[in-house]
């Protein structure tokens, strides 16, 4: 298989500041592929959940040894993480996966088992990667790098927009604040800001405001001004 990817546009940054629905967006627009790395940290987390060891008992070793039950299946603008076959996504993003990923994603042999599967990915299709070091550790010759980052409260009351589908009252958007800021926090060793990156604060932006930005950058840096 070929290992050198075609287009590569990297996005990166904190839990919750958007890089997930950004990068799904994007690559609609510009038909390319998303391929979201935080979504095999979940898998692999996920499978061994599945499993009756304990959490203390996890080794990089044991949970690499999961990665065989994970599959990416790739869809029209993006892949799905299968974990035995079956589809996961409710599973990937529930507490007991979310409390427990951080940790999974500081063992070096996981690092290195996501990132081969992401660069596998790549090498087959131009790509959108979300991740928290997608712009160094995995692509740092990518295309475009963007890094977002949205005040924490923000974050934290679109995150519950979502999840809860109504306007979320100020002492829920408090705790949810200081879930998601114990979470940088956690995740802090491995959220690199590549120094070629450009860092889009989308505090006072729209999704469709974010969207557009970075395919403007795209659309620059790849040269396709037929890029819509
Ligand atoms: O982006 P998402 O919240 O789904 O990522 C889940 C977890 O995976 C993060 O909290 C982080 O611990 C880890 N992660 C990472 N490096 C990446 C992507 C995700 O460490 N490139």
């Amino acid at each position: 298989m070929s290992s050198t990817p075609r287009t590569v546009i990297a996005i990166d940054g904190p839990a919750a500041s958007g890089k997930s629905s950004t990068a799904q967006w994007v690559a609609e627009r510009l038909d390319f592929r998303h391929v979201d790395s935080g979504s095999l940290y979940r898998g692999i987390t996920a499978a061994m959940l599945r499993t009756p060891t304990a959490p203390e008992a996890w080794t990089g070793s044991k949970l690499v040894a999961q990665g065989s039950r994970i599959a990416l299946r790739p869809e029209r603008t993006s892949f799905s993480v299968l974990i035995d076959g079956e589809s996961t996504e409710e599973e990937l993003r529930g507490t007991r996966v979310t409390e427990h990923v951080s940790m999974v994603a500081r063992m070096p042999e996981v690092r290195a088992w996501v990132n081969q599967r992401v660069r596998e990915a790549a090498a087959e299709h131009d790509v959108v990667v979300d991740g928290r070091d997608m712009g160094t550790a995995v692509f740092p010759d990518a295309s475009l790098k963007v890094f977002l980052i949205a005040d924490p409260w923000e974050r934290a009351r679109r995150r519950l927009t979502q999840r809860l589908g109504r306007r979320p009252l100020d002492l829920e958007i408090a705790e949810e604040t200081e879930l998601l800021v114990k979470r940088d926090a956690r995740d802090a060793m491995q959220t690199v800001q590549a120094a070629d990156a450009v860092l889009l604060d989308t505090t006072y932006l729209t999704q469709e405001e974010q969207v557009e930005r970075i395919v403007a950058l795209a659309r620059a840096v790849t040269h396709r001004p037929n890029i819509t």
